[in-house]
Order: structure tokens, then C-alpha cells, then sequence
């Protein structure tokens, strides 16, 4: 990161230390929620998810318990993305849904947490007058005591973020868990500053989390009967724990094999590599580790290389396309899933053109697709203009989505007639008779039952496909 990036980061940062109103520890609060009950939804990306687990453990502490209907509860809290306009309009929509609810019944308190609390702080108390309670994600384990202030009727804010925070010490609660899958945070932040992004404005800067904390919560999910675990980070490849012990350093690449080494039933999973900053070191721990799923994400965000750089992805289109090859050379039936924006500020028609050309050279197997949301405080809000029409986005995410739709299908067609090791998740939607799970490659396959249940790993041929999903039966 350059010298500018670093001031352009701290710019909004500190803001974000501007009007709080902080609680102190307090011990006459602990335990004082006992009896109390708490509804929680979230939003966004996994990682938000996973943020839901440590919020729901840290409430339970203080002596709350769960329930999945909003009514009963005492405590509503909405755990928000900010990543794009929608986002926030979807969760405005939410807001205003909890209206009469609290009408109705007026102690209930609501709350806001995660990203959109962070962006907006306290200026969200004044464009949503029912939220009593703005808590940042790094602000957590201050909830209590938030709820406590709330409670005597004072709105409550605490949207500090912090450079060492990483909740390693809390034991998630697993709140809809299948049994089978499970999310385990191995970095908070993002120090990346792509310029269309507002993550780093929300989530603060990039932290790892003590390998062997990471190590120990997926042991316990294995022990309690998970199957697979996704490790969580916004930029993976750059996860560096130095144990202060041996004051050695460990490298995504280590974390990966420690994880894997907990068992070969265990299947390992990760999200999001950066192709700035994945190594072959981490490409040689999947092609070697049978319980690392060979499945890649790795956004590419635009096809062409000057767009790259007004985004600050810090790669071209040629490195991206070198990462693929290496990728596909070590391990050839890689599934590779990307992210993909339409529609960025000054993108042409030609530029355009370098996307579609790139989605049909990789033929990824999956991909994220978006039209450019220019999102307020990013390093593209302030430098460049939000120029291309409305109609020419939508217009050229249609022909994203559409390229990709074929080759999706096409990797898909490749896979009749060939047998995976399928995890089995849960009953399809579509049919008590069905089952589905995923595939190392992280496709989604449905086949009938027989005797197979979630958590069974099962070889199932693949004997017809979409090219959204496959389908089959099981072999063996
Ligand atoms: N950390 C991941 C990475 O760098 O690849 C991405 C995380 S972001 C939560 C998920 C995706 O949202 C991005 O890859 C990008 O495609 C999309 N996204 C982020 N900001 C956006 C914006 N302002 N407008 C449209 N899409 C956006
Ligand atoms: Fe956002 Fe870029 Fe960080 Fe991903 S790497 S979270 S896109 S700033
Ligand atoms: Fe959204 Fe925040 Fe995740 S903006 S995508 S919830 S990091």
C-alpha cells in the first residue's frame, strides 16, 4: 500500500471515532439480560454471517437466549452489508417492517450492526428513528452494555474500530447450522483499497487471527459432527500470524495444511483469494491435500487492464490470466468461480468488450456478477465520475450475465458422466426424495436419497445438468 492509499484510509476511519457515545465495562450489567430474548437476521457476505455467530455467543453470555420470531423478542438486530446501494435499501425495507412491531410494544429495542452501522454511525439514529442501538463490527463486545443504555431509554452507538480486535477468545454459537458445514473467521478487515469497495471503510484494517484459536474452533466443529469448514477472510492470501512464542510467522499456505492435518474427513474450504496475492505455495497445499477442495474463488472484477487500475486491483489482465494457467497446470480440475463488475466509471464499450473476452477464455465455473454501485467515502466516489448510464450498466451485465450462463453450462456438460465424492448437506428444495451436496469443485449436485443422509460423504455420478446445477445418483 502506497503513502496516499494510507491517508485516503485513515481519512474515514477516523471519523468513525467521531460521536460515539462509548459504555464503559460495566459489572452491574453482567448477567442483567438474563430471561430476555434476542432475534437477530443477517446480510451480505459470509463473513457477516459468521460475525452473527460471535454477536449471538457474546449475548448469550450476558444471559439472552435466541428466538427466530421477531415478535417475541426483547432484542431485534439486524446485522447489515453496505457493499451496494441495494443492500442498504433491502435493509431500510427491513427497518420499516419492525414499525408496527414497535407500536405495538414499545420496549422492544432494535438494532443495527455490521457494515451499514459502521458507514453511517450516528447519522443513522437520525434517518431511522425506531433504531436504538448503532454497533460497528469491531464494537461487539460492548453490545450489553449498548443494550444496557438503550434500555434506560438513551440511544447507544459504539462504531470504534480496532486494529487488534478479532474475537479469537469467543466460542461462535451456531445458530443455523446444518451440522454439516460450518464458517470459521481467520481475518477481519481489508487493507486493499479497491477503489470502488467501502470494506475497508467498514470493517477497518486487515488482522489475522492466532493460528492455533483457528485450529482449535474447527477441531471442535469436526468433533461436533462437521464435516466441512470454509475459512473466512476478505483476502486470504495475505493471513499472517506471527506466534509470539517462537516468533515465527504463519503463511495462509501453513494455516491451510495445520487445518487440513486435523483429519482427513474434514474437507477444508476458503474464501476470497485475491489473485494479486495467491501463491503457488497455497496452489501446491490443495493439488497435495485431499481434503483441500480444489475450488478457487478468485474475482477478476474487469477484463481490461486499465480499469484494473483505476480499480487499485494492483494486477493486469495478463497476470490474472498467468494465475488461471499456474492454477489449471497444478491442479487441472480446479473449479475456478470469479466476481465481475459492470459498468465501472469511464468503462467503454471496448473495455466492455475485454470482460466478455476474458469470461469466455477462463470459462470460469461460477461467477458473482454486479453492476457498478458507486458508494460514498470509496476512492472512486471521490476521484471519479459514476459516468456510465444506468441502462448501458444494466445492458452490459445482461451480456455478462449471459456469457457466463454458457459457460457455466459448458463446464457443467463437461461433468456428465464423471463421479464425485459428494458431502451430503440437506434435503433438496425441490424434493423430499432428493438430496444435495457439493462437489470438491463446489457445484451443487441433486440425486435421489436411497440411504444416504446429511453429513455422508457419497460417489455420485453426474447424469444430466443445468447450468445452474447438476444432477445424478449415488454409486457408491
Ligand atoms: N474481498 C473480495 C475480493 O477482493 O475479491 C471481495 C469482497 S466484496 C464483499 C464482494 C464483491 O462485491 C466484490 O468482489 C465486487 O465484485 C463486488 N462489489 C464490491 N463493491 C462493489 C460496488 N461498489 N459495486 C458493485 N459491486 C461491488
Ligand atoms: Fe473490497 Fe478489494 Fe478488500 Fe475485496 S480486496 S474487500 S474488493 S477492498
Ligand atoms: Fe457487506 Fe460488509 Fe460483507 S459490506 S459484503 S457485510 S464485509
Amino acid at each position: 500500500m502506497n503513502s496516499l492509499d494510507r491517508k485516503d484510509l485513515n481519512t474515514p476511519l477516523e471519523e468513525a471515532r467521531q460521536g460515539e457515545v462509548l459504555t464503559m465495562e460495566n459489572p452491574v450489567l453482567d448477567q442483567m439480560h438474563s430471561g430476555k430474548k434476542f432475534y437477530i437476521e443477517s446480510y451480505g457476505c459470509a463473513m457477516n454471517f459468521s460475525d452473527t455467530e460471535v454477536v449471538a455467543s457474546i449475548l448469550m453470555e450476558d444471559g439472552f437466549t435466541n428466538t427466530k420470531i421477531a415478535d417475541e423478542a426483547d432484542l431485534i438486530l439486524l446485522n447489515t452489508c453496505s457493499i451496494r446501494e441495494k443492500a442498504e435499501e433491502r435493509i431500510r425495507n427491513r427497518l420499516k417492517d419492525f414499525t408496527k412491531l414497535k407500536r405495538r410494544k414499545k420496549n422492544t429495542l432494535i438494532g443495527v450492526l455490521g457494515c451499514m452501522a459502521e458507514r453511517l454511525k450516528k447519522d443513522l439514529l437520525e434517518q431511522e428513528k425506531l433504531v436504538d442501538i448503532v454497533c460497528g463490527p469491531d464494537a461487539y463486545r460492548d453490545l450489553p452494555n449498548l443494550v444496557g443504555s438503550a434500555t434506560t431509554g438513551q440511544k447507544a452507538v459504539n462504531v470504534l474500530l480496532s486494529r487488534e480486535e478479532t474475537y479469537a477468545d469467543i466460542n461462535p454459537v451456531r445458530l443455523d447450522t446444518n451440522g454439516v458445514t460450518g464458517f470459521v473467521s481467520i481475518m477481519r478487515g481489508c487493507d486493499n483499497m479497491c477503489s470502488f469497495c467501502v470494506v475497508p471503510f467498514t470493517r477497518g484494517r486487515e488482522r489475522s487471527r492466532n493460528a492455533f484459536s483457528i485450529v482449535a474452533e474447527s477441531r471442535e466443529l469436526f468433533e461436533a459432527g462437521h464435516k466441512e469448514i470454509t475459512l473466512l477472510g476478505q483476502n486470504v492470501d495475505s493471513y499472517k500470524w506471527k506466534n509470539p512464542e517462537t516468533e515465527k510467522t504463519v503463511s495462509f499456505a501453513e494455516l491451510l495444511v495445520m487445518v487440513a492435518e486435523i483429519h482427513p474427513d474434514l474437507r477444508v474450504r476458503f474464501s476470497t483469494s485475491h489473485p494479486k496475492d495467491i501463491t503457488n505455495d497455497v496452489i501446491y497445499a490443495i493439488a497435495k491435500y485431499d481434503n483441500i477442495c480444489k475450488y478457487i474463488h478468485l474475482p477478476i472484477q474487469s477484463g481490461n487492464s486499465r480499469v484494473l487500475e483505476l480499480m487499485n486491483r494492483t494486477y493486469d489482465r495478463e497476470w490474472f490470466l498467468e494465475r488461471v494457467d499456474t492454477i489449471r497446470k497444478i491442479i487441472p480440475d480446479c473449479g475456478i468461480s470469479t466476481d465481475v463488475i459492470a459498468g465501472f466509471c469511464s468503462e467503454t464499450e471496448e473495455e466492455h468488450q475485454d470482460t466478455l473476452s476474458l469470461l469466455e477464455e477462463v470459462c470460469f465455473d461460477m461467477a458473482y456478477m454486479y453492476f457498478y454501485s458507486e458508494r460514498p467515502g470509496t476512492l472512486a466516489a471521490r476521484k471519479y465520475k459514476d459516468d456510465v448510464p444506468h441502462a448501458d450498466k444494466k445492458r452490459r451485465l445482461a451480456e455478462i450475465i449471459k456469457v457466463q450462463a454458457e459457460a457455466s453450462h459448458k463446464s457443467n456438460k463437461a461433468d456428465i458422466g464423471k463421479v464425485f465424492k459428494v458431502l451430503v448437506e440437506k434435503e433438496s428444495k425441490k424434493s423430499a426424495d432428493d438430496l444435495c451436496g457439493r462437489n470438491d469443485q463446489n457445484k451443487m449436485i441433486i440425486f435421489p436419497k436411497m440411504n444416504a443422509k446429511p453429513g455422508d460423504y457419497v460417489f455420485v455420478e453426474v447424469t444430466k445438468c443445468t447450468s445452474a446445477s447438476l444432477f445424478g445418483k449415488i454409486v457408491k
